[in-house]
């Protein structure tokens, strides 16, 4: 056992019936001040006020000194498996190309599946592995990984096998994504149905067969994927055990989450463009928005409309969307600034988005997310500050002095 004492705070604790926070909810962040926090193998055994701390026969005791303790980040949406950059592209768009003029011109996502499909299965492990090493010290205790940029059917399964190997070697919880639907690759471009018969006729019984993912996504968008298109994706994935999360309003409005919440989607995602509408189609639905605005920051799209979201009523999570093309960063810990600075979060509603809403973005609710007995041992323990406000206060700045998953420090 692991007995800490003198935790200055105990962040985000709750009782295991809390899954979701919705609207004014998001507002409260519960905790106890001078707390201990009582660990057996990986999952929290107890936790309460210092005055209370029990006596624990042979437990290993660690003085956290008045520093802060929180669960540990939960990135819901993530394309962290990808081979080689594509750096040209950033400063592409820096002399005045747009996303969409990148893509036209053969770069986007059809340049990362070309890297792709030349890169073998343990070169893309070893790329990968890095970034993922690399979150888990940022604080990332759970995350959600997508397919997308192999297109073939052996580019796919190469990806999924990748997440599959990452998650048995790994102690940070990963759910896997099965996102064929990301892009035509240009031999289909004329076939569209051809390429998506090609998804469900081929590949999605494999990834069935081989259990290699949880969830299905489509880039639901304007050049991309049809509202159409996409529900007959999301149909199909589900008969074959798949629940839909969809990259859905980014750039265009087209109908598409109204597609998803008919489909019990388990999220959508992006959501930079929104309207009423949409805000009331959402609305008793179980389907979750996810803002992933460190996307918004590197390819200077609108933000997620944060506000408006909450404001009605609605739950939400944030993400990195760490990927090659919008995203080349899987920084939580910016990810929880940004939401502040740029879409008017208070810290408690950022850090409920970026912990128990993300898990629940995941299906995830139940181990992770929380401070909560019998979840997993997964926390941070932060620099020592003088309140969790400093943690998007000081963006830009590490807070963070160790993190814990699963019971074990991340070295
Ligand atoms: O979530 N929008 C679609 N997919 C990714 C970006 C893909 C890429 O450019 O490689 C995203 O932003
Ligand atoms: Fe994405």
């Amino acid at each position: 056992m692991l007995l800490i004492k003198n935790i200055k705070e105990l962040l985000q604790i709750r009782d295991k019936n809390v899954k979701i926070l919705s609207g004014a909810e998001m507002k409260e962040l519960p905790s106890i001040s001078n707390a201990y926090l009582l660990i057996e193998d990986d999952l929290i055994k107890d936790f309460g006020p210092m005055d209370r701390i029990p006596t624990v026969a042979n437990a290993t005791i660690i003085d956290a000194d008045g520093k802060t303790i929180l669960p540990t980040w939960c990135d819901s949406h993530t394309h962290l498996v990808y081979a080689g950059n594509r750096e040209q592209e950033f400063v592409d768009r820096i002399n005045g190309l747009s996303y969409e003029e990148i893509a036209n011109r053969g770069g986007g996502i059809l340049n990362s599946a070309k890297k792709l499909n030349a890169t073998s299965e343990d070169q893309l492990y070893n790329e990968s592995k890095i970034r993922l090493e690399e979150v888990m010290r940022l604080g990332t205790g759970a995350i959600e990984i997508k397919s997308g940029y192999g297109l073939t059917v052996e580019g796919e399964l190469k990806m999924l096998r990748v997440i599959k190997r990452l998650s048995e070697n790994y102690p940070v919880a990963i759910r896997a994504t099965f996102l064929g639907a990301h892009a035509f690759p240009a031999e289909y471009k004329e076939d569209h149905k051809g390429y998506i018969d090609m998804l469900c006729n081929e590949l999605m019984p494999k990834i069935a067969e081989e259990k290699l993912a949880q969830y299905v996504d489509v880039f639901c968008e304007t050049g991309y994927f049809s509202v159409e298109e996409t529900e007959r994706i999301m149909k199909s994935g589900k008969e074959f055990g798949l629940v839909p999360k969809i990259h859905v309003n980014q750039f265009t409005i087209i109908g598409g989450i109204e597609a998803a919440v008919k489909a019990e989607a388990l999220s959508v995602d992006h959501l930079e463009v929104l309207n009423d509408s949409d805000i009331e189609v959402l609305r008793n639905s179980k389907t979750i928005a996810v803002a992933l605005p460190s996307c918004s920051y590197f390819i200077s799209i609108p933000y997620t409309p944060a506000r408006a979201i909450i404001d009605a009523g609605l739950p939400l999570a944030i993400a990195t969307d760490y990927n090659p093309g919008t995203t080349p960063s899987g920084n939580m810990n910016f990810v929880v600034a940004t939401s502040c600075i740029k879409m008017k979060m208070t810290p408690e509603e950022a850090i409920n988005a970026a912990t128990l809403n993300g898990a629940y973005a995941m299906g995830l609710e139940n181990t992770h997310g929380s401070i909560t007995i019998g979840k997993k041992a997964s926390f941070i323990m932060t620099e020592k500050i003088a309140s969790f406000y400093e943690l998007p206060y000081s963006f830009g700045t590490n807070l963070i002095d160790q993190v814990y998953i699963d019971g074990k420090v991340v070295s």
